[in-house]
């Protein structure tokens, strides 16, 4: 496939592979054929076993400013459902590897939306976060009112969707919302040194407690004890498990293959 609003460099880093929205112009604006690359690159990523980790990221200025409003804005409800674009959303979330947003600028509506979906957030200083959709008379669809909520409780998500007033990179770390704010030279730097940890680890342990951590957002303590139990217990099907445990025995750094 060929991308025109997505570039891919798939060998970034070594297991690591980059993801950048391209639509500079329109503040990276989600429209629909972008949404489907971005869907497309990361089944295509995820697929891939020596790619261990993806960032996704947009430039300086936006990381994504929103779902595409001129192409919402004559839809009828119906049009919305048949071409139901949220799915692709659902489509990320189901990403196996690590994902990690690396926002700089605007984090807006569907763009918050995308970067909650991913795994981890890193920032630069410049980034601004918010659900604004409730000034364009609609409200958010892609996971703004349930993600943001888990993330920084009632009171703040509240106060975001109903106003939709945004929140710097600084608030958005003290509220939890975002893992690290950094200087916007770096936060590129900094997205792909997190990677890099997460890629020298077990990409079988890796994505068995990636899914452990996200049932947690998405079902009850005793489900969730359950899962991780079972998930915990599968680790010691791997090679992984072997290699990890025999290397602290050994005193030496282990090489994990993920088998
Ligand atoms: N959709 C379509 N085009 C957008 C866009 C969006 N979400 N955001 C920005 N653009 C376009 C602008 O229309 C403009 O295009 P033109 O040059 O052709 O006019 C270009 O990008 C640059 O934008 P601005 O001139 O507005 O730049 P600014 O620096 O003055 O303002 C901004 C930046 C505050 C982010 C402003 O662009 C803005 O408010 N954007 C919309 C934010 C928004 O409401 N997002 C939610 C969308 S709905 C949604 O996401 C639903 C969901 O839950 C998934």
């Amino acid at each position: 496939m060929i991308y025109e609003f997505i570039q891919t460099t798939p060998q970034f880093s070594e297991h690591i592979a980059l993801i950048r929205l391209n639509r500079p112009k329109e503040l990276n604006a989600l429209n629909l054929q972008l949404m489907q690359e971005l869907k497309h690159a990361l089944a295509e990523m995820d697929q891939q076993e020596d790619i261990r980790c993806i960032i996704i990221t947009g430039n300086d200025k936006a990381f994504a400013a929103g779902a595409d409003i001129k192409q919402m804005e004559s839809r009828t409800a119906i049009d919305m459902l048949i071409v139901d674009q949220f799915e692709t959303w659902d489509q990320i979330r189901k990403t196996k590897k690590p994902v990690i947003a690396a926002v700089s600028g605007f984090a807006l509506g569907g763009g918050c939306e995308l970067a909650m979906t991913c795994d981890m957030i890193v920032a630069s200083e410049t980034a601004k976060f918010g659900q604004p959709e409730i000034k364009i008379g609609i409200m958010p669809g892609a996971g703004g009112t349930q993600r943001l909520t888990k993330a920084i409780g009632k009171a703040r998500a509240m106060e975001m969707v109903l106003t939709g007033k945004f929140i710097t990179a600084d608030e958005a770390h003290k509220a939890g919302l975002i893992n690290r704010v950094v200087p916007e030279e770096v936060y590129l730097d900094e997205a792909l040194k997190l990677a890099k940890e997460i890629a020298q680890l077990s990409p079988v342990a890796v994505r068995l407690a990636k899914e452990s951590v996200l049932k947690a957002f998405e079902t009850g303590l005793q489900e969730g004890l359950y899962f991780e139990r079972k998930n915990f217990y599968m680790c010691f099907a791997s090679e992984d498990q072997k290699e990890g445990m025999n290397a602290f025995v050994e005193k030496r750094k282990p090489d994990f293959k993920g088998r």
